[in-house]
């Protein structure tokens, strides 16, 4: 049960790690790994719609992911997103949940993108839980190419340096809403590109747990302690 329903986080982002070390424990190929972590994905997205979490952010796949042996990157790109996509677009759209992607497209298989832009398309009015699916996304690539945005704006000199401000850098990020938790699977402990502007003040949660076993109560555990922390953003502690 949730301790504290007034202070849910409005934003939670999630590294869903540890699907490889699932599958190996259980000796099955990789790909069974992330299929298996897709199941729990759609649990979560259930969940979080369910109980009006505004925001979930999920890190499906990286920049460096590419470097994964070819047959993993094309389950993952290939299959295991248009597959989840197909399955699931219905229902997604009845929970009045929007889609949104975080990251490059462009370089992904035509299919794969048809797909994407389709389910963009037919959720783009739901006010519901934004769910937003971190795809060929880097959080370094992003500020560059928020920096390359401005460096052009300056070029054109519709701006002048002294415009550059922590909002405009927000501005040409794929997301500038900051997540107030982020919890990551799996047992590592850092952040792996993933938010690191937009993370400046999240709370973390790290969990040994490996994704594909990642359930609605491990969820209700992390949004608890989430409630036990003190958020001061740099400022000083405020009493309750
Ligand atoms: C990390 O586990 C997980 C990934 C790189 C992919 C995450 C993707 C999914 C959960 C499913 C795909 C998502 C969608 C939206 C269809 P790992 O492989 O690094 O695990 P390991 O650290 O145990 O090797």
């Amino acid at each position: 049960m949730i301790e504290k329903l007034n202070t849910l986080p409005e934003h939670i982002a999630i590294i869903m790690d540890g699907n490889g070390r699932w599958a190996s424990q259980k000796k099955l190929p990789r790909t069974l790994g992330h299929k298996a972590g897709v199941e729990a994905l759609k649990e979560i997205v259930r969940y979080t719609s369910s109980i009006k979490i505004k925001i979930l952010t999920v890190y499906a796949f990286s920049t460096e992911n590419w470097k994964r042996p070819l047959e993993e990157v094309e389950y993952l790109i290939n299959y295991l997103l248009i597959e989840f996509l197909k399955k699931e677009i219905d229902e997604i759209n009845r929970n009045n949940v929007k889609i949104r992607i975080l990251g490059d497209i462009k370089p992904l298989p035509k299919k794969t993108k048809e797909e994407i832009i389709k389910a963009v398309e037919l959720t783009k009015n739901n006010k519901g839980l934004l769910f937003n699916i971190a795809l060929n996304y880097g959080g370094k690539d992003e500020l560059v190419n928020s920096f390359r945005v401005i460096s052009e704006m300056i070029l054109k000199k519709t701006i002048t340096p002294t415009d550059i401000n922590e909002k405009l850098v927000s501005k040409y990020l794929y997301t500038a809403n900051e997540p107030d938790l982020i919890i990551r699977t799996g047992g590592e402990k850092r952040l792996s590109n993933f938010l690191i502007w937009q993370g400046a003040y999240s709370e973390l949660y790290f969990t040994d747990v490996f994704w594909p076993d990642f359930k609605k109560e491990n969820l209700i555990e992390a949004i608890n302690d989430y409630n036990t922390r003190n958020r001061r953003f740099g400022g000083l502690k405020m009493e309750e």
